[in-house]
């Protein structure tokens, strides 16, 4: 037997309904804050991941799925949505739009090369945003208050939303220079990627999955100390405006992201849940990056963004013992008797579907009683039993399922009675 890929999932019919509620509602959200969606491929060129996450991220230079195809060239399968959104936007010569700044959603399978847990996976699916063309503080504001609204319209409460801010590109700069002189002496105590990050990458040591709970990581200076007065007044700004929203947060001056784009104003939501019962927390996690689009060759403007895989979603509400209001109705189920009866009702459901009728039959030529138990399994609410005699006489039961009442009518009738 084949199994299925180690981290992937198939997502079965009753999970789909699921998945389609979820995805349904987070489209109508999308058009409440302005923001329209955008497909790009599932693969690019290593490159844009490469250059846009960063060279010295776990994520590229550990999870990422890559190949060489036949034209010689390295491709690799996404491992996030940002880098190829930001490529679009650049291609696309976005920034000439009449509508701006140019606010996006997407969402799609992504992949990453990582461990196996509960609620991490080698093939996930991440809902996403990006805005991209404003550096105000408000834009940010309006990101992590739709972060919000999305968990809460699902009925979520055990959220926790903590913020940082990673500085400008100047206050990166002596941050860097802090961290080297901090870890130099003790970096042979590191793993070799962490080593080699020393000089080219120190802040990607604060979330190496090998070192993270090392003493000198967890004494390492914070990046808040090294802010500047640009960066001070926009986080400030930024946090203004989530008080005025009234929504509640912490700040952790640890917190880094395990991405290379990332300046000013950094976030991710956790489930704060003392009960939860697994490692990862981490709900979903986004920023501002105010150079990746210049990194990437495209013009000078900035943006931000978050996203979350649904698989988290779905855990979370699962956790939380919160069920989703998926459709389970169902139309019609027609019960046949004898040969006449069931090529009757061929014909009697393609005008049906046709309608717009939820309806199906036997076909597996059960019983009446194992008909109805179908009927019944597929929460029909109604049925009709049709025989020779019901077509001799060109009258029908319509049987309510949930009331038990019946009601009779013309064949002629059924497909009208059941069109309202
Ligand atoms: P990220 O923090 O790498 O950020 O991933 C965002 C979210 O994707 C995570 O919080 C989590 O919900 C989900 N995720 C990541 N890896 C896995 C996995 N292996 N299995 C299941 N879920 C996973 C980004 O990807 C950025 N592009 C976000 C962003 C958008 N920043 C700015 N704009």
């Amino acid at each position: 037997m084949i199994n299925i890929p180690r981290g992937t999932q198939d997502i079965l019919p009753e999970e789909t309904k699921k998945w389609r509620y979820i995805e349904t509602k987070l489209d109508e959200l999308m058009e409440f804050y302005n923001y329209q969606e955008i497909r790009t491929p599932i693969f690019e060129s290593t490159e844009l991941f490469a250059r846009g996450v960063g060279g010295s991220t776990d994520v590229v230079q550990k999870e990422m799925y890559t190949f060489i195809d036949k034209g010689d060239r390295s491709m690799t399968l996404r491992p996030e949505g940002t880098a190829a959104v930001v490529r679009s936007y650049i291609e696309n010569k976005m920034q000439g739009l009449p509508n701006q700044p140019v606010k996006l959603y997407y969402n799609g399978p992504m992949f990453r090369y990582e461990r196996k847990q509960k609620g991490r996976y080698r093939q996930f699916t991440q809902f996403g945003v990006e805005a991209i063309g404003a550096e105000n503080p408000a834009m940010d504001a309006e990101v992590l208050a739709m972060v919000m609204h999305i968990y809460e319209s699902f009925g979520l409460k055990h959220l926790k939303l903590v913020i940082n801010s990673i500085g400008d590109i100047d206050s990166r700069k002596e941050y860097n220079e802090a961290l080297v002189k901090h870890f130099e002496p003790v970096i042979d105590t590191f793993c070799s990627d962490c080593q080699s990050r020393l000089h080219t990458n120190p802040m990607r040591i604060l979330d190496c999955k090998v070192d993270r709970d090392k003493e000198a990581v967890k004494s390492a200076p914070r990046i808040t100390e090294y802010l500047n007065e640009t960066s001070k007044n926009y986080f400030a700004e930024v946090k203004q405006h989530l008080d005025d929203l009234e929504i509640p947060y912490v700040e952790d001056p640890n917190l880094v992201r395990g991405l290379d784009y990332y300046t000013h104003t950094a976030f991710e939501l956790m489930i704060d849940n003392p009960n939860f019962d697994g490692a990862i927390t981490t709900l979903c996690g986004g920023g501002r990056y105010n150079g990746l689009l210049e990194l990437l060759d495209g013009p000078n403007q900035t943006g931000i963004g978050f996203a979350l895989s649904i698989e988290r979603l779905l855990m979370a509400l699962e956790e939380e013992g919160i069920e989703l209001d998926v459709d389970k109705d169902f139309d019609l189920f027609i019960v046949t008797m004898g040969e006449q009866a069931d090529r009757y009702a061929v014909k009697l459901l393609n005008d049906l579907r046709k309608q717009g009728v939820r309806a199906d039959k036997d076909y597996l030529s059960r019983k009446i009683k194992g008909q109805m138990k179908q009927a019944d399994r597929l929460n029909a609410n109604y049925t009709i039993v049709v025989g020779d005699q019901e077509l001799e006489n060109d009258k029908i039961n319509v049987k309510n399922m949930q009331t038990g009442e019946s009601e009779e009518i013309t064949l002629s009738e059924i497909v009208n009675y059941f069109k309202k």
